[in-house]
């Protein structure tokens, strides 16, 4: 798939007018920054068009006249994503799903809803409120990722611990294949034997596979009273032991750590420290606590991680809005870093690889970053490490990518060793592509492109994500 010529561009978009309102098409450059990139800034928007469907038939439409002319499509939901799945740069046409943002049915006896791919996840996450009930999936981009694109990426976020991935939420899905025939995957079942269950190969398929158009999704009875305890740890060897404590005692609904040197950058945004006491790494954890039952409970824990020399200072929420600002703690990171240009990685292992692997790789990147701010983060309680490196103002966005891609080799051989994931909920893109062989080897690669030519003979559907 190639650019096009001004001529051939003209004449593809005209196609397009004879579907597609002229309105819901933008040609214009604020539309093509806008909608050709995600939160990585690492590539040049430059796509063909934007276009942004109102209705299944159009999506359909546009994914037969793409293949008709043999036109890369982009899925688009809230552009949230780190890793340049929904990047643009190839004179792709952008499909936005922002349109398609209804919420189309909910059924309190099958505690379920059904929504388009469109719609936010902190629209679905209030819909699921008023009904009394809860969507337990979250991530500090509430306010702008779409559930679209939370399934093509699998997202995880703050919750997992207790509540799994979106994969473990959708009991169905309408996708237009890259073929642009329109299935209807699984219809909200809770069993259902028969067959492949092809729902499964479009969560996480990243846009390669063809365009998710609506979602059926579960939803559960919100959390009693929760409260969240920020720690103080002066190693990260106390981090999981303080895991395997609190877990066993405490309804644990997240167990998330980050790094002193990550809190400073929270800090200069203008959050306070929880408490008085600098410690290199922070543990914020949130548990189930009705009527208070289990705070004794908790400050047993408290005292027992404190006699083991795990952690040594902590706070516990006293009301809802203290809780909030605990958690913003964790949850601002991301944003407050984006400036610094930051090289994202986004790895996992089995939880109890987590300790080996932690002191691996603190090694590992001591000797390999010693000039670089390197921050630590993440949902350690899912085996899950965000670990950012900080671009230096003075160094060049290419260089910097090379040094980190560099440093990256080793770190993943090291994963590799632990059995791990170079992606643990980014997804793969743009960013991870040159590394996916060492978290599947050229043989299951083999057969994730026989998968793709069956979905999307003519490579219409993001091509150049995932694998080449
Ligand atoms: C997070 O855990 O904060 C998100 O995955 C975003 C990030 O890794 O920067
Ligand atoms: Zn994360």
């Amino acid at each position: 798939m190639t650019m096009h010529s001004s001529s051939e561009t003209t004449a593809l978009l005209d196609g397009i007018r004879a579907f597609i309102e002229p309105a819901s098409l933008r040609t214009d450059a604020d539309s093509a920054l806008l909608y050709g990139r995600d939160w990585t800034r690492l590539y040049q928007p430059n796509p063909l068009a934007v276009v942004l469907p109102g209705t299944i038939e159009q999506v359909r439409q546009l994914v037969c006249y793409a293949n008709d002319h043999r036109l890369a499509l982009v899925p688009s939901g809230g552009r949230t994503g780190l890793s340049g799945a929904a990047v643009a740069s190839h004179g792709e046409l952008v499909v936005s799903l922002e349109r398609m943002n209804r919420i189309l049915d909910f059924d309190a006896v099958d505690r379920s809803v059904t929504c388009q791919a469109g719609t936010v996840t902190e629209a679905l996450q209030n819909f699921a409120r008023e009904q009394g009930l809860s969507y337990p999936v979250d991530f500090a981009s509430r306010g702008s990722s779409h559930i679209g694109g939370n399934i093509a990426t699998n997202a995880g976020g703050i919750k997992v611990v207790r509540y799994g991935l979106t994969r473990d939420w959708v009991t169905g899905l309408k996708v237009v294949t890259g073929r642009g025939d329109l299935l209807d995957l699984n219809r909200g079942l809770i069993k259902n034997a028969s067959g492949y269950d092809l729902r499964h190969l479009f969560i996480g398929s990243e846009g390669t596979l063809g365009i998710i158009v609506e979602a059926t999704l579960k939803l559960t009875r919100p959390l009693h009273e929760p409260n969240v305890m920020v720690l103080g740890v002066p190693d990260l060897n106390g981090l999981m032991a303080i895991y395997g404590v609190l877990r066993g005692a405490l309804e644990l609904s997240a167990f998330e750590f980050f790094s002193e040197l990550a809190l400073r950058h929270v800090l200069k945004k203008g959050l306070h420290r929880p408490f008085e006491t600098a410690t290199p790494y922070y543990v914020l954890t949130e548990f189930e606590n009705p009527a208070g039952r289990f705070t004794d409970q908790a400050l047993q824990l408290f005292e027992h991680c404190t006699e083991q020399g795990w952690l040594v200072d902590g706070v516990i929420s006293q009301s809802e809005q203290q809780a909030k600002e605990l958690w913003r703690l964790r949850e601002d990171i991301s944003e407050s870093i984006a400036e610094h240009q930051p090289y994202k990685n986004d790895i996992s292992v089995r939880i109890s690889r987590v300790p080996a692997l932690l002191e691996e790789i603190d090694h590992l990147l001591a000797r390999e970053y010693p000039n670089f701010e390197v921050l630590w983060y993440g949902h350690i309680g899912d085996g899950n490490l965000h670990i950012n490196i900080l671009k230096p103002a003075e160094m060049a966005t290419a260089t910097f990518a090379e040094n980190c891609g560099a440093v990256s080799e080793h770190l993943f051989a090291t994963l590799q060793r632990h059995g791990g994931s170079i992606s643990a909920e980014h997804g793969v893109g743009l960013t991870k592509k040159p590394y996916l062989h060492y978290t599947r080897d050229a043989t299951e690669v083999g057969y994730l492109r026989a998968l793709k030519q069956v979905f999307d003979p003519n490579g219409i559907m993001n091509p150049g994500k995932i694998f080449d």
